[in-house]
């Protein structure tokens, strides 16, 4: 539920550099980037899951936790380095938390932002886990 993908630093004497490449150092075809910023502690955001979304979401400044949520485990994980990307499956409950000051989260979605992909009420979500509906 939970993939690290851990990516390589092409930095030098200059800085550090991370170059991310569609179904290379990724498991999928980018389609989408969005960040969030300027984000604080007391304001979670997340606390849906997507039907067939698959995303991969990077702190490349800062930090906050995520709570990854497949329905029957709840993982929370620290994303705080530019070279670890957490990969956020759909059917996925997810939550962003405790976000730094500075912390930018960028993430890398396989398709075209769709409301109708979202599933944003938790019950909801926990019956189709279990196929009730
Ligand atoms: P939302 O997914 O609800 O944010 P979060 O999960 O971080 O709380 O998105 C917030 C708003 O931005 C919502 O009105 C939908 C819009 N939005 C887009 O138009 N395009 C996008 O790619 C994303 C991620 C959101």
């Amino acid at each position: 539920m939970a993939d690290i993908y851990q990516f390589k630093n092409l930095g030098d004497g200059r800085g550090s550099l991370v170059s991310l490449e569609s179904n290379k150092n990724l498991p999928f075809n980018i389609k989408r980037v969005y960040y969030m910023y300027g984000c604080t502690p007391t304001k979670p955001r997340g606390f849906h899951a997507h039907r067939e979304l698959q995303q991969i979401a990077i702190a490349i400044s800062g930090s906050c936790r995520i709570l990854l949520d497949d329905g029957i485990t709840k993982k929370w994980l620290q994303l705080n380095s530019p070279e670890q990307g957490v990969h956020i499956g759909n059917m996925v409950w997810h939550e962003m938390h405790d976000f730094s000051d500075d912390c930018i989260l960028m993430v890398l979605a396989d398709d075209f932002y769709d409301e109708a992909d979202y599933i944003r009420d938790y019950d909801q979500f926990t019956n189709s886990m279990r196929g009730v509906i």
